[in-house]
């Protein structure tokens, strides 16, 4: 134990030499500062903090008990001996009462003083050394509050005694759902999950390596990176949220399989046709070299569509698009991609396209091509996905300084509860439904986020099986931009 310093205050003047020497001689380690008035005293021990102050109890001006109250006030701490006449049982009634340590009866039984000194010293530095480890815990506390992992506690009953913040923003349960429940109650899916966590026995880098595991929480599936290290009295884990790190990983699995499904399809197809054309040991007449070639021709349209589509969409995820804000003449911009979806899909004689627009109509402000490529993404799948057939009309109009741009079919509709998802990068609806008929996912993506970029939204009426209906709403070059536009008619 390092040097304990005592403080001794007496008015006796013969005592203040004796007691210090006596103590000297009987104790290691100890320091002594002596005061002969409580005014003194109190000076010395707002700037010292003592171990253990030994004080008369009968002093002219302030006496003993006077000075306890101040020390109480000023070192609440410390522990204080007093020192009492033979007799004044009372008075060391009272200043134990007062938060004193102990008294020491005159005449002073040195080997009891000594003792009960000891122990003094000894309870304040335990209490200091206490006090340290508090504002240790406290400080580790306080780190464990603001890290970013989800760290818990669970004690060797397997009840969850620690659940910090990130823990809760993590998972969404806040501490009272978890504190003080058996983990595998309070966490859905840990008695699942909780045996193939690794759990080292000793703590520090590398001991264990992490696990990402799946846990689901309130119908969610989380995926966590998580670890635990093993206490006498249980194991604190730590995690990481890793889900949409996994949820990308998987649509990087959805995209590389749908891309090379929706390539392959296509290339099949050239390759399919351009043997047969090759073909010295067949004659074709002219109306099946003529068919054989525009299947190559639509495919190769198709393909180059596709890879337009990925770095466009890639584009827009970046932010590196950049779109230009000129007017565009509608009318005539629309006439023009009719008229070319009408050739590219003349062999599908069940479709009839029609279009509808008023004579006259103001210009929108916008980028032509991109807004060409909505049109025809939004024809494109009113085509498709209306395989027996059916009217496919697009309507443009006018309403409240907006141009409204219609597209309608007959064919499969979409149910209610996809309406929301189409619009995502890659969802297709159920691919048994529109067998058949390939996509990547990427066109209503695409067309949400160039119109969203041109201040106009989009949007889709339809009920499964009967038809569809997209709008999409695109400011005149006239009117005033709005600029607490809602973004997109649908949320996807
Ligand atoms: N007019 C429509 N009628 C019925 N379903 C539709 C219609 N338009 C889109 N869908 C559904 O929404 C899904 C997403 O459409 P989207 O245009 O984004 O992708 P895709 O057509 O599958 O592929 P891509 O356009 O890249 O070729 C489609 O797979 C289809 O299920
Ligand atoms: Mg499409």
């Amino acid at each position: 134990m390092s040097t304990a310093r005592v403080l001794i205050v007496d008015d006796d003047v013969g005592l203040l030499e004796a007691l210090p020497e006596a103590l000297l001689l009987r104790m290691d380690g100890v320091e002594i500062d002596t005061s002969d008035t409580a005014a003194d005293a109190l000076e010395r021990i707002r700037a010292v903090d003592y171990d253990a102050i030994v004080t008369d109890i009968k002093m002219p001006g302030m006496d003993g008990l006077a000075l306890l109250r101040e020390i109480e006030h000023a070192r609440p701490g410390t522990p204080t001996l007093l020192i009492t006449g033979h007799g004044e049982h009372d008075l060391a009634v009272q200043a134990l009462r007062g938060g004193a340590y102990d008294f020491v009866a005159k005449p002073i039984d040195r080997d009891y003083f000594v003792a009960s000194l000891e122990r003094a010293i000894q309870v304040r530095q335990l209490d200091r050394q206490v006090e340290k480890q508090r504002l240790a815990l406290e400080l580790h506390a306080r780190v464990l509050e603001h890290v970013d992992d989800g760290v818990f506690l669970v004690d060797g009953e397997g009840v969850v005694q620690h659940w910090n913040p990130a823990a809760h923003a993590i998972t969404g349960l806040p501490p009272e759902a978890v504190l003080g429940r058996p983990a595998d109650e309070a966490l859905p899916g840990w008695s699942a999950v909780g045996a193939s966590v690794p759990v080292a026995s000793v703590p520090g880098p590398g001991s264990t390596e992490a696990r990402t595991l799946p846990l689901e929480i309130d119908g969610r599936e989380l995926w966590l990176s998580i670890s635990g290290v093993a206490f006498d009295d249980g194991v604190v884990y730590a995690f990481r949220n890793l889900t949409e790190e996994r949820a990308l990983e998987e649509l990087k699995g959805e995209f590389v399989a749908t891309v090379s499904h929706e390539l392959r399809t296509p290339l099949a197809a050239i390759y399919g046709s351009a043997q047969t054309l090759l073909r010295e040991d067949i004659e074709l007449d002219e109306s099946r070299r003529a068919s054989l070639l525009r299947v190559i021709a639509q495919e190769s349209e198709r393909l180059s569509r596709i890879a337009g589509d990925i770095l466009l969409a890639n584009n827009l995820d970046s932010g590196r698009l950049h779109l230009a804000s000129t007017k565009v003449d509608v009318q005539q911009l629309v006439a023009e991609v009719v008229d070319e979806m009408r050739s590219l899909f003349a062999d599908r004689e069940d479709i009839s396209l029609e279009l509808n627009m008023p004579a006259s109509l103001p210009p929108v402000s916008g980028d032509a091509d991109k807004l060409r490529q909505v049109l025809i993404n939004l024809v494109d799948n009113a085509v498709k996905y209306s395989p027996n057939g059916g009217r496919v009309e697009v309507v443009l109009e006018e309403n409240e300084s907006r141009l409204r741009l219609i597209v309608r079919d007959e064919g499969l509709g979409i149910p209610h509860g996809e309406q929301q998802r189409i619009f995502g990068k890659f969802y297709r609806v159920d691919p048994q439904q529109s067998r058949g008929v390939g996509g990547t996912g990427l066109g209503l993506y695409i067309c949400r986020e160039l119109v969203r970029r041109m201040k106009g939204r989009v949007s889709v009426t339809s009920s499964d099986g009967k038809g569809s209906i997209f709008v999409v709403e695109l400011p005149l070059a006239s009117a005033p931009q709005r600029q607490s536009d809602p973004q997109v008619g649908q949320r996807a």
